[in-house]
């Protein structure tokens, strides 16, 4: 993030706002303690979890794990990318922005990125006025005919490209556009005559966004049934495919005010969803979802539908998107639709009223799963529940309320008439495969983290991370002991070692200002925690001694544990020399780890209690 604009005026920028003021104007905060409590605005919520310290200039909500800073706060909030909420936040402010605020790169790259949007707009432009031409009448027609009302069509920029070798190609280059930007920009290819030609003829055009509007790509339909349908953009440096959401623009806004949003196949979806008031849907664009598309929502949203064709292409998507959204710890929901229909004609054939009902028929995942099983295999038959029960029990494994799991195993035993210790017994074998599998990995994301068991050791490297940000005296001694190392956990490896680097380069950075410079989101969740849980503070001091130790520990453990590795490696294969090596080595580690222990034995602070 920093390098687009200098740090000083990054930090400047952020310390003329008190985050508590600036967040007021989005929501009622009160004053607790030291700090201000409110309502989250990233989720739903009746009892306010959502706090803000007026000290650290910081937010974090313990409830859906969101955090950061007033940038932070900006990007969340209106959907920004980091420098958007710069430049905002400096109008708000009525700070100019100095030009050579830019690195020369960074101005480069910005204003070329700039110069592609004008240009895809351009284009959109000339799409959008061919069709209501005499040459677009027939696209205009089939429009039309699928039932779009023209103020829709507006919407959505529809347009037509003509069914011309050339005609979007000399329009732009007469407008100053070089060969080189068309290419790049895939709008048109070189015939192999060696001449420019038009990428997209004789379709309708739908002009594809990003998520503030700005068109990074088109998506052209035929009007008759050639093949292919749909042709695309190509990777462009504005546009890549999966990372983005169709219609999310136009939808953003509903999204969080109805704190949901129904994932769809195609543009005509969307679209027509949009015509008839279903404006939280959006398109992921004929590809299973990716995580980048997940995480985009997230944005806007916890609280997933998916509401894919009903064809079996359509069902797969459904089950690899589920598991993806359900892996980053979405709540979703799955949403059928009758037979050989998708979204687009399930509205114009039944209209908005049976949506709605659909809608709230929609089945929680586990439900789904469960009635596409039963469909699958026969339950009437033993192998056939088997089956259906080992399938379903990862899915039960991943259920997190207990009184759901508890339900969820109740009517599963009932519809298959099956004992619920059975299906109980199933689960946990599952589970201890699980942990096995699990111990090498070190936990990813910020859900899974939270529901671990909160060890010893994790403690001690929140309170070290907390000690560590507040009296930087220590930090050298930290260093010494293993530093970066001895965090297991890669988001809080990232917090220490972003902070060390910038303090090593002689930055005095404020906790506040810390957030501004960890790209990872989670890691940024992360640390707003560490820096609020003031418990973790209480004792923090009286204990460091012991969590530095603990760590320390940890770390001999990790490497002893490799080294027998190495050792049983090399017995296997019949070195002996280098076994007999590896094992003074441990020797050693663990005579180390023996007088650490013995340390913290006598310091007699324990880190549980
Ligand atoms: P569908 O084949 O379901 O098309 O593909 P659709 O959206 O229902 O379109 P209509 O109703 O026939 O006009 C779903 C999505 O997959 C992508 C497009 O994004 C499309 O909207 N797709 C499909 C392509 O990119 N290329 C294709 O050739 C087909
Ligand atoms: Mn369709």
């Amino acid at each position: 993030m920093p390098g687009f604009f200098s740090q000083d005026f990054i930090d400047d920028l952020r310390n003329r706002v008190n985050i508590v003021d600036f967040i007021r104007e989005y929501l009622v905060l009160k004053k607790q303690g030291q700090n201000y409590i409110g309502l989250c605005p990233f989720h739903a919520e009746k009892t306010p979890s959502f706090v803000v310290s007026p000290h650290k200039q910081i937010y974090h909500c313990f409830g859906c794990g969101k955090g950061g800073n007033v940038y932070s706060f900006l990007m969340e909030k209106d959907g920004l990318s980091f420098p958007e909420a710069v430049v905002q936040l400096a109008n708000r402010c009525g700070v100019p922005i100095p030009q050579d605020e830019l690195s020369p790169d960074k101005l480069r790259q910005n204003s070329l990125r700039e110069r592609y949007y004008h240009i895809n707009e351009l284009s959109a432009n000339f799409f959008q006025k061919m069709l209501y031409e005499p040459k677009g009448k027939r696209a205009l027609q089939y429009l039309q005919n699928r039932g779009l009302a023209e103020q829709t069509c507006k919407l959505f920029q529809l347009g037509f490209a003509p069914d011309s070798w050339d005609q979007l190609c000399s329009f732009l280059l007469q407008n100053k556009v070089t060969e080189k930007e068309l290419i790049t920009l895939g709008l048109a290819v070189k015939s192999q005559k060696g001449t420019l030609v038009d990428r997209f003829r004789n379709r309708l055009m739908f002009p594809i966004t990003n998520a503030s509007g700005k068109i990074i790509g088109f998506g052209g339909r035929v009007l008759d049934d050639t093949q292919p349908k749909y042709l695309n953009s190509p990777e462009t440096p504005l546009f890549s495919k999966g990372k983005h959401l169709y219609g999310l623009n136009l939808a953003r806004g509903s999204i969080r005010n109805k704190e949901q949003a129904i994932l769809m196949e195609g543009y005509m979806d969307v679209i027509t969803a949009h015509q008839h008031g279903v404006t939280q849907a959006v398109g992921t664009l004929g590809t299973a979802l990716t995580e980048e598309q997940c995480k985009l929502l997230m944005r806007y949203t916890y609280n997933v539908v998916t509401c894919f064709d009903a064809d079996t292409a359509g069902q797969k998507a459904t089950k690899r998107g589920l598991d993806l959204l359900q892996q980053l710890g979405l709540k979703v929901a799955v949403m059928t639709i009758p037979e050989g229909e998708d979204p687009d004609e399930f509205l114009k054939n039944q209209g908005y009223e049976e949506f709605q009902k659909a809608l709230l028929q929609a089945y929680p995942v586990f439900e789904y799963n469960l009635l596409k099983l039963m469909e699958k295999y026969n339950r009437d038959d033993i192998s056939g529940k088997i089956q259906i029960i080992q399938e379903l029990v990862p899915d039960l494994y991943r259920v997190q309320s207990p009184v759901k799991r508890q339900g969820y195993i109740q009517m599963l035993a009932e519809r298959l008439s099956f004992s619920e210790q059975a299906i109980y017994a199933e689960i946990r074998k599952f589970q201890t495969g699980q942990s096995f599998n699990n111990r090498e990995q070190s936990t990813k994301n910020t859900v899974q983290r939270k529901k671990d068991t909160v060890t010893a050791a994790d403690t001690a490297q929140r309170v070290l991370i907390r000690l560590v940000l507040e009296t930087p005296e220590i930090l050298l001694e930290v260093e010494k002991a293993g530093g970066k190392e001895l965090f297991s956990n890669d988001l809080y490896q990232e917090i220490y070692q972003t902070n060390y680097l910038l303090s090593q380069a002689g930055h005095n950075i404020k906790v506040e200002d810390l957030v501004t410079h960890l790209e990872n989101e989670e890691a940024r969740q992360v640390l707003t925690e560490i820096l609020l849980s003031d418990e973790l503070l209480k004792e923090g001091k009286r204990i460091y001694q012991d969590c530095l130790t603990t760590l320390e520990i940890e770390l001999l453990n990790r490497k002893i544990e490799e080294k027998n590795i190495l050792m049983t490696q090399s017995e296997k294969n019949g070195d002996v020399t280098k076994s007999l090596k590896i094992m003074a080595e441990v020797q050693v580690l663990i005579k180390e780890r023996q007088s650490l222990l013995s340390t913290l034995k006598k310091g007699g602070g324990n880190l549980e209690g």
